[in-house]
């Protein structure tokens, strides 16, 4: 997908993609696995997800996001309003805006030109958690590999990428969304780190096959759960 493509959607409010509702894995299944220390949480390809909220109740949020409308509705839908600042690692670098307010920072900008430094610039603190909705499944086959290369750059010791897909039948319904198997979160983590440990917490189908505001014509939708780590 390309730029272009985003920044339309959003210029025509076609976010279908945009749940209203906190994802339910965040209690059921981030939150017993959280510990006291973590601090800090990266969400890739965020759009105005209203997950940051409730994940700012327990960590900082960083966010990475291209669209400034997506940015701004996020803060201002919320009755908040943020403040901005401009970041340049040097004149070569890419500009980003940053969107924050208290312990969340959205960073406007292409998430392959963001590299882990700027996200500890602040304050040091270590990505504990990786928070993947929508945005692994958002890429066409072809921008999979590059995402997840870059991905894992984010990935340290003390890491764990908590990874939500879905899959259906590809042959039913063109993306994005795009179906994601077991065996290709395997394939593409695999082949950017060898160490990389997957482990499927959670399978369910959905049984309204709705994902986000819109409802597939699908003959089934299933959501999975995977932990990612580097071992
Ligand atoms: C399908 S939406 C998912 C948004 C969010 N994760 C959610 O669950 O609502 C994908 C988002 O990725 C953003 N995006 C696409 N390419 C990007 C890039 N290269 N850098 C940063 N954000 C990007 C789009 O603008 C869009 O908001």
């Amino acid at each position: 997908m390309k730029a272009s493509f985003w920044h339309k959607c959003w210029e025509r409010n076609s976010l279908g993609f945009h749940q209203e509702q906190v994802h339910p894995f965040l209690s059921q299944y981030l939150l017993p696995l959280m510990n006291k220390q973590d601090r800090h949480v990266f969400v890739p390809l965020c759009g105005k997800s209203l997950d940051m909220f409730w994940l700012a109740q327990h960590m900082k949020v960083s966010g990475s996001e291209l669209s400034d409308i997506a940015c701004r509705d996020f803060f201002v839908d919320a009755n908040i309003d943020a403040q901005t600042r401009l970041y340049q690692e040097s004149d070569a670098a890419e500009p980003f805006t940053q969107f924050f307010f208290d312990n969340i920072t959205l960073w406007q900008g292409d998430f392959f030109k963001l590299d882990t430094k700027a996200l500890t610039l602040d304050d040091a603190a270590p990505i504990n958690w990786i928070y993947d909705r929508a945005a692994l499944i958002a890429l066409p086959l072809e921008m999979r590999q590059a995402y997840i290369d870059h991905l894992i750059s984010f990935i340290g010791a003390e890491t764990k990428l908590f990874l939500i897909s879905i899959e259906f039948p590809p042959a039913e319904m063109s993306g994005p969304p795009f179906s994601l198997t077991e065996k290709d979160v395997s394939e593409l983590f695999l082949s950017a780190d060898k160490g990389c440990q997957i482990d499927c917490l959670a399978k369910r189908d959905i049984p309204d096959k709705r994902f986000g505001q819109r409802q597939f014509d699908v003959s089934y939708l299933r959501e999975s759960l995977y932990i990612i780590t580097k071992s």
